[in-house]
């Protein structure tokens, strides 16, 4: 993809803050540079699918053009509309396939509000020079939160009692009812959710052990252990926040099963396939386990009021008719405030590759970034320099640069994609384009910008 022509920057009084290089956009920090790219008059933002209005005065209070839609785009859509936009925000309904990020030439990154990025192509993208961000982890605490309710809801059986009432049925009762207080809450996977659900667990009083393959520093008063099988006979609940790899996949089965505790409950809010229901089926209905809550699912349907039967999952309508286990459309990290924070999130992130140049985030691309330029730095630029990953590359790009004070430079590269990041000092805007002409006919140079 050739480099985008040399146009005015847009004025620094647009900017409302003066961000570091890679801290928060809107922690503003003195004697910082505000930087901005040279290549654009106005950069232009599409947003689809809804996201959230934060992002979208985020965006426009850094001075960016910003056209917000509450619906996905088909690739038909996409391929006439994306060329004049230079970033796109998306959720998961939006599919950005090759053919899309050829057709966008000026694209430079693509933002996924939302967890996962497979609706991206992301080798094409990267090979367009285009880095993808998300926002994995800001649902975290929502994940851990649901956790805790059903850890009481299960230990009271309040699903049955209120499916009773609601059926004009009173049934009080306190056979086979616990308080959580006292009780061993056993977390597999101590990593964003597992950790901070240690917190939270031992705020009810619980006594917290986990297992994870790394040695992971315990929260509080939790206890690591040295394997599986040593946490699945100490807990009364086990709760499952690894994720989905070749070794998870039905990591509790039914040997695992027979290891728990009679009576403990079984959790997982992680990935679908890492339990083997038809296993745990038997453990409930043989009553060695006292229940369960699943909200992830080998199968799950692809729109909401789709169907949830024996057709998508073989096993789902005797799941379904177990007492004391409780079904949720994947809804671990459905909360307002995990969608605020996941589009305050990516914003930033979009808005430091635009600004910055910094990828550190991005899933697709080398993670790169350079400490920030000071307010003293007034003829400094930065060099973004996007390339193929070969040989000789960094000694033609440095034969340009030879002639200027290079004050600091990083690379670094994934799979068929390198990324080199410079600030070079006592550069005038005619040098720049006389930079890029020279940086951008060099043989393996994907996308150069310069921020100044
Ligand atoms: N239900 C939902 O809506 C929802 C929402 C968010 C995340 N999730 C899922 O929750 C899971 C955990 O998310 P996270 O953000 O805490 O992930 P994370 O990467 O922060 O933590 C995962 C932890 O699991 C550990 N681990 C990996 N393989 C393991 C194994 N074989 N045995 C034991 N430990 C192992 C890792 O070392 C790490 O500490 C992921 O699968 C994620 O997709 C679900």
């Amino acid at each position: 993809m050739p480099s985008a022509p040399i146009a005015i920057p847009r004025s620094s009084q647009e900017r409302a803050v003066a961000p570091s290089t890679s801290p928060s956009i809107s922690s503003p920090q003195l004697g910082v540079k505000v930087l901005h790219p040279v290549e654009s008059v106005d950069l232009r933002l599409l947003l689809l699918e809804n996201i959230s209005q934060e992002a979208v005065a985020t965006f426009r209070a850094q001075g960016f053009h910003v056209d917000h839609h509450a619906k996905a785009m088909s690739e038909a859509e996409l391929i006439e509309i994306l060329p004049s936009y230079h970033a796109i925000g998306i959720r998961s309904k939006t599919k950005i396939t090759a053919r899309v990020i050829k057709a966008a030439t000026k694209l430079l990154v693509i933002g996924c509000f939302c967890i996962g990025t497979n609706q991206v192509d992301l080798p094409a993208a990267a090979q367009a020079g285009i880095p993808v961000f998300n926002s994995p982890f800001s649902n975290s605490r929502s994940v851990a939160e649901l956790v805790m309710g059903e850890v009481v809801a299960l230990s009271r059986q309040l699903f049955e009692r209120s499916y009773e009432l609601r059926q004009g049925v009173w049934n009080k009762q306190s056979k086979g009812c616990w308080e959580v207080r006292g009780k061993t809450l056993g977390i597999v996977g101590y990593g964003h959710i597992g950790s901070q659900l240690s917190v939270l667990a031992e705020a009810f009083g619980m006594r917290v052990i986990f297992y994870d393959v790394l040695n992971i520093m315990a929260i509080g008063s939790a206890r690591q252990v040295d394997s599986l099988g040593t946490l699945l006979s100490d807990a009364d609940f086990v709760t499952l926040h690894v994720p989905e790899l070749p070794e998870t996949i039905n990591m509790i089965s039914t040997n695992e099963l027979s290891l728990m505790k009679s009576g403990s409950y079984l959790i997982n809010n992680s990935r679908g396939k890492v339990v083997d229901i038809p296993a745990l089926v038997d453990a409930l209905k043989s009553r060695h386990l006292a229940g369960a809550a699943i909200d992830v699912f080998p199968a799950e349907p692809g729109s909401n009021g789709a169907p949830f039967d024996d057709q998508l999952n073989a096993w789902a309508s005797v799941l379904r008719a177990l007492p004391n286990v409780i079904l949720t459309p994947h809804i671990g990290g459905s909360t307002e405030e995990a969608q605020r924070l996941i589009g305050q999130e990516v914003s930033q992130a979009l808005t430091r590759y635009l600004d910055y140049g910094s990828t550190i985030g991005a899933v697709n691309f080398p993670e790169v970034d350079l400490r920030a330029l000071t307010s003293e730095q007034g003829n400094h630029i930065r060099v973004c320099h996007v390339h193929k990953n070969q040989p000789g590359v960094l000694r033609q790009v440095n034969e340009v640069l030879s002639p200027y004070n290079v004050e600091k430079q990083f690379s670094d590269s994934k799979g068929e994609v390198a990324y080199l990041m410079a600030d070079i000092a006592d550069v005038s805007l005619e040098d720049i384009s006389k930079l890029r002409e020279l940086i951008s006919r060099t043989s393996a140079n994907i996308l150069t910008r310069f921020l100044a």
